[in-house]
């Protein structure tokens, strides 16, 4: 068993997108900017944002946060978005989910601009993804990408299950692993609460991507011996034994399916670190124009 660092890979590309930045800064006298808007006052959003905000400083990028209250008209939105589109010391804009009931988080993608959509969710960037044409990935899947990537990970002609179909995760990374390409050329499943004898389909992966949002869902008997296992669950749990009052727990029972994989994320110090490195690459990408200059 070998572990898929996050932590090592992270911090080898954060450096890596802090070099480029200083270049770009000494080239252009300009830094990139990435703007997020939060609305109301939910825990893991603010946790989420707050360390987006902390890595673009340390990269060197200009960032702010717009906060809003959770009772915010949805037009109110719409025109703060419309507003961000035109500006143009701005490279990149997200808009972090969950929303409040009242706002149809369609409309607000629609809204953004898809040329500094650098969360990537936009319908033409989703179209461009996948027509293997350069745009704007979502994070979490380009930060699984760049994982398999580092590690040289082969993944050609395996059989991949995905386990949750959410537009964030789950969808866009079954379109990137059937992509041709390296990583890619997977055999997909994509599997969610409708399909039947998940475990069965999950026992037949080669990779499994566990997307579903339940801690521990995915047991030792699901898995096949030598699977390549990525845990995409941010499960929090309060507790006092730490420092923020939660601890994280996988979509995986690490401890007991770590011995039967041939590679594995942990949770913390996975796929999580990796989903910020993804958003900032693309937003250092949206500065230099880089996506859509191609
Ligand atoms: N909420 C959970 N993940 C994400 C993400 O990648 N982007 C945004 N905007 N919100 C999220």
């Amino acid at each position: 068993m070998q572990i898929l660092d996050g932590k090592e890979v992270s911090s080898y590309k954060k450096e890596e997108i802090k070099r480029e930045t200083e270049k770009f800064f000494k080239d252009t006298g300009r830094r990139p900017h990435l703007v997020a808007i939060l609305v109301g006052n939910d825990g893991a959003s603010e946790t989420y944002v707050n360390s987006k905000m902390k890595n673009c400083k340390y990269v060197g990028f200009e960032s702010s946060t717009v906060r809003y209250e959770e009772d915010i008209r949805e037009e109110e939105l719409l025109s703060k978005i419309r507003e961000i589109n035109k500006d143009e010391n701005v490279d990149g804009l997200i808009v972090q989910l969950p929303l409040p009931k009242h706002i149809d988080p369609e409309k607000v993608t629609e809204t953004i601009d898809y040329r500094k959509d650098v969360d990537g969710f936009h319908p033409i960037n989703l179209g461009r993804m996948q027509r293997n044409l350069p745009s704007f990935i979502p994070a979490t899947p380009y930060g699984i990408i760049m994982m398999l990537e580092h590690y040289g990970i082969d993944t050609q002609g395996k059989k991949a299950v995905v386990v949750g179909r959410s537009n964030i995760v789950g969808s866009p990374i079954s379109i990137l692993l059937a992509r041709n390409a390296q990583p890619g050329n997977c055999t997909v499943t994509l599997t969610h609460s409708r399909t039947k004898n998940i475990e069965e389909e999950i026992k037949r992966a080669d990779i499994i991507i566990a997307a579903i949002g339940k801690k521990h869902f995915v047991k030792e008997e699901m898995v096949k011996e030598g699977a390549i296992v990525i845990d995409v669950g941010i499960n929090r749990e309060k507790s006092d034994k730490t420092k923020s009052g939660y601890k994280l727990y996988g979509d995986v029972d690490f401890e007991r399916v770590a011995p039967k994989s041939d590679w594995i994320t942990p949770v913390p110090g996975g796929v999580g670190l990796m989903t910020i490195i993804a958003l900032l690459r693309n937003t250092l990408d949206a500065a230099k124009k880089a996506v859509y200059q191609k």
